[in-house]
């Protein structure tokens, strides 16, 4: 162990050691400040940088302090190419981090979840002999980490693909079954090796047949998942990673990585399930289902829609007390979030009281809604959760629905056979107005029909989100 400094030598465990220990405690704490800071948008950049702060140390101690069983430090070739390393893999991650478009977001955090899977993928592939001559912990904490991260690297690079318009759909009945055999066939094989009675470090074609069957299974197990449900499975990657990341923390014995990789494993299964639950659906159902689609919500009789003009639409809102706008997935495809910010000003001018309503599941991934209007410079405060605002709509003059369908369908509430029944929706048929805009009838993401069209209440306002307020913001300017 460390000869140069004896001071504190308790038992073997030098100043150094304890030093590096403190250090991962520290880490792990900026690394849980970090996380809750990353809850809310105002304080989430400095979230980042706290969690950037925690990572950077465990980088530097472990490299200044780390020592191997004979108590050597790293070598400095090894830290040489330690440091090449860091510096290269930061400046493409700064690079590609500072090009991605908003709308490319999830596309990149699968590709981050694809390196740090394949990284702990690669950490058991090569620790494998050594945890083989270990205990049994060793090799179990291995055999998991190889599975895991291979599966969240190729499910990953799949995911990525189907994101960025690749990789089509492939959800066929049987992919269910033939994924099940895989599942089976790789665990089944993985308890192989852990309980084998032949020696685990003969076990070398069984290990190389495991990571085969992994990466197949993480292909296999994203490629029938439908394109609007890929926010799930890329949280759900996310957590595979951090419980990679965990285990191969395990085979270093490295606190640091252990705590990182479980604060990441367990953040992504929480959002998972969050997501699920804001969606009425189980994370089975995700996985291996899809939305009914195509249910008529009501059923029967919808009764007709009325439709309005500008002009009645500017006057109505101009002469309001409070407003309230509820974007959805429309919103995002006509790129409306500037224009509607205009609008909200422009009101805000005429002594309206506009708050926006914040469904968890609006648009296509998690936050859509508010990483959308905070680019609009939307301020924070008129961002409304659904609880918080939904109290209040009976109070609202006008409910203005843009772009939004399956978040304020009423089905949720009255038609036990629909698929979104159950779902928490906004209420927007309490406001004693309500303004729908969309291009047409289309349905939406469950694929159900919206009684909300058909509310006495509702009137229609025809066309592409962005064009419809950019027209009514001029007609409001003439009045
Ligand atoms: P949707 O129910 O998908 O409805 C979007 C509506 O926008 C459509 O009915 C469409 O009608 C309209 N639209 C499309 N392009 C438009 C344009 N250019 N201008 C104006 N309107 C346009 O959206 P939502 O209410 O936001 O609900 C989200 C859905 O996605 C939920 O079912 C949710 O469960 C699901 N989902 C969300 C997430 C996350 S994390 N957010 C993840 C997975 C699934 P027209 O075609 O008639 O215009």
């Amino acid at each position: 162990m460390d000869k140069g400094i004896t001071l504190l030598n308790v038992a073997g465990f030098t100043v150094g050691d304890t030093l590096l220990e403190l250090s991962y405690l520290v880490s792990a704490l900026l690394f849980v400040v970090g996380l809750k800071m990353l809850s809310h948008p105002e304080t989430a950049r400095r979230g980042n940088l706290w969690a950037f702060g925690g990572m950077a140390l465990a980088m530097l101690t472990t490299i200044l302090l780390h020592k191997d069983g004979e108590g050597k430090g790293i070598s400095l070739t090894n830290i040489w190419i330690i440091l090449a390393a860091i510096g290269v893999g930061a400046a493409i991650g700064w690079m590609v981090a500072r090009r991605v478009k908003m709308t490319a977001m999830p596309q990149l955090v699968s590709l981050f979840n694809a390196t740090g899977g394949g990284a702990s993928m690669l950490v058991a592939l090569l620790e494998y002999p050594a945890a083989a001559a270990g205990d049994v912990g060793s090799i179990i904490v291995t055999v998991l980490g190889l599975i895991i991260g291979s599966i969240a690297f190729s499910g990953s690079l799949i995911a990525f693909g189907k994101l960025d318009g690749r990789v089509g759909d492939i959800m066929k009945p049987f992919m269910t079954y033939i994924n099940l055999v895989l599942m089976v066939l790789t665990f089944g094989l993985g308890a192989y090796i852990v309980a084998s009675p032949n020696p685990p470090t003969e076990m070398g074609w069984a290990i190389y047949a495991l990571f085969g069957l992994s990466l197949v299974y993480g292909v296999m197990f994203v490629m029938p998942i439908g394109g609007a449900d890929m926010p799930v499975v890329i949280s759900l990657l996310n957590s595979f990673t951090g419980i990679a990341a965990a285990m191969a923390g395990f085979i270093y014995n490295n606190q640091a990585m252990i705590l990182g990789g479980i604060l990441v494993g367990a953040a992504g299964m929480i959002l998972t399930l969050l997501m699920c639950k804001a969606m009425n659906r189980s994370l089975i159902n995700v996985i291996i289902g899809s939305f009914g689609g195509g249910v008529s919500a009501a059923g029967g009789e919808q009764g007709t829609i009325k439709e309005i003009t500008l002009s009645d639409a500017a006057v109505l809102l101009s002469y309001s007390q409070r407003i309230v706008i509820i974007p959805g997935y429309g919103l995002a495809v006509a790129q409306a979030q500037h224009i509607t910010q205009e609008l909200e000003e422009l009101l805000e001018g005429k002594d309206v009281d506009v708050k926006y309503a914040i469904h968890p599941v609006a648009g296509r991934m998690p936050g859509h809604m508010n990483v959308l209007l905070a680019e609009a410079d939307v301020p924070y405060e008129k961002l409304v959760e659904m609880d918080d605002i939904n109290p209040d709509m009976p109070n609202v003059d006008v409910a203005i629905v843009v772009g939004a369908n399956d978040v304020v369908n009423p089905a949720a509430y009255n038609d036990p056979g629909s698929p979104i029944y159950g779902m928490p929706i906004i209420d927007a048929h309490l406001a004693k107005n309500i303004i729908i805009m969309k291009r047409g009838m289309g349905k939406g993401y469950a694929g159900i029909e919206n009684e909300l069209f058909f509310n006495d209440k509702t009137r229609m306002l025809f066309g592409d989100a962005k064009n419809s307020i950019q027209k009514l913001v001029t007609e409001i300017k003439t009045m």
